[in-house]
């Protein structure tokens, strides 16, 4: 069979593999774009919702972020309960105006692949890369549902399971943690939207309350790692959420629980990635733990860089942003590593701490969670960090790139 032939075959169509197929595409690039999953369940998944300020500068200047304006909600507050005491932590103030946008994923997924498509752009769901070769040149050749493709540039947006990663010579993964503990998840209809993110450090354990929509919120709860699921039925679930949560008085009242999950803590970063012809963008080549909401948001800030580096190679012959997209973005991943590692350390207690320590432990997380609200130097670092203050490389040749037309976000919406 002939194959087919692309310029840039893009593996994965979720957030880093749409943004960047989008840039691309309007830019007249040759883009293939292959999922794995249907179009169903890519826009159906209900994962992050917490959108930095820098990713939805980048979307608006892109034109995808009209419905996520319009129906999402700005967020610069947060809170963090320990020992009685609710911390309110001002982080849109304590930035200097830099906040977050609260829209769920599967819309942010919808309104991308929707954009894509509009412009004429194509997604091949439920047609799953096997496995990424080189040809006699060392260009990519994807081994298809369709048959092979063969492109100039094969980019993995695959998640941690990436085909594209496991086709660099080395099959090395990078250095990982296996947290010694793992979130329960669940989405759940609320009685009232949820304010703003509440973090709760409790001796129990952590728990967490996260808004999405005005019916519908993300609550976590700390178990140990790899704990069996079938071990916290609803009455469990909601119980144990109302204690460590302190629900009462103001708060949403807990409705249906829509779905319940395990969520597996760990950290991960490659220690590559670009090999040739193959580069890896998002989760494919770093995890993190939920803890900050930083997973979708580097895995946009990854799409944004390939972007234009990748056009700046392929329209001006400039190999230079290229050849310093890994170090670039390794050392972003493990500044975001970085960020929900000490998160993680103020939410949880030490593991195996003995009942008689949890309040010496808990009185010193409360000393931190204080700082970290206070006007200063910490309260300001954290601020900037959580919420994502910058911007995101537009590709030069972009209209909104070359006058100031991109809002700065720290006024208006
Ligand atoms: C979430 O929205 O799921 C979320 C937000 C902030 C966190 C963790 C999770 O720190």
């Amino acid at each position: 069979m002939t194959p087919r032939t692309t310029t840039v075959a893009i593996v994965g169509a979720g957030p880093a593999g749409l943004v960047l197929a989008h840039v691309l595409h309007r830019a007249g690039i040759a883009v293939t774009v292959h999922e794995r999953q249907s179009r169903a369940a890519v826009e159906s998944a209900a994962r992050a919702g917490v959108l930095e300020h820098r990713v939805v500068e980048y979307l608006r200047a892109l034109g995808l972020a009209d419905r996520l304006t319009a129906e999402g909600e700005r967020h610069g507050r947060c809170e963090i309960t320990c020992l009685g005491e609710n911390v309110l932590v001002d982080y849109g103030v304590l930035s200097g105006g830099v906040r977050h946008w609260v829209y769920p994923q599967q819309l942010l997924l919808r309104d991308l692949i929707a954009g894509y498509e509009r412009d004429g752009g194509a997604i091949a769901f439920e047609r799953p890369v096997r496995s990424v070769t080189a040809d006699a040149d060392g260009r990519p050749v994807l081994d298809t549902a369709d048959g092979p493709l063969r492109a100039e540039y094969a980019i993995g947006c695959d998640g941690a399971h990436s085909v594209v990663a496991a086709a660099f010579p080395d099959g090395d993964t990078g250095p990982g943690r296996r947290y010694p503990y793992d979130w329960l998840t669940v989405l759940a209809r609320i009685s009232r939207p949820v304010e703003q993110i509440r973090y709760a450090v409790h001796a129990d354990g952590f728990a967490g309350m996260m808004p999405r929509t005005a019916d519908v919120g993300r609550f976590y709860l700390e178990v140990p790692a790899d704990e069996d699921p079938a071990g916290w039925d609803e009455r469990r679930i909601r119980a144990e959420l109302g204690r460590r949560l302190e629900l009462g008085g103001e708060d949403p009242a807990l409705g249906a629980l829509l779905e319940t999950g395990m969520l597996r803590m760990r950290g991960r970063v490659a220690h590559r990635m670009r090999a040739g012809r193959l580069l890896l963008a998002g989760d494919a080549a770093h995890t993190v733990t939920p803890s900050g909401a930083k997973g979708l948001n580097s895995a946009v800030a990854d799409a944004a860089d390939l972007a234009a580096c990748l056009l700046a190679e392929l329209l001006d012959g400039d190999p230079t942003g290229l050849d310093g997209y890994q170090r670039r973005r390794l050392d972003a991943a493990w500044q975001t590593q970085e960020f929900s590692d000490q998160l993680l350390d103020l939410l949880h207690l030490p593991a195996g701490l003995p009942p008689a320590q949890r309040e010496f432990a808990l009185r010193l997380r409360l000393e931190r969670i204080r700082r970290i609200a206070a006007p200063g130097p910490e309260g300001a670092a954290f601020a900037l960090a959580y919420a994502g203050a910058g911007e995101l490389p537009l590709p030069a040749m972009w209209p909104s790139a070359q006058g100031a037309a991109v809002a700065t976000g720290a006024t208006g919406r």
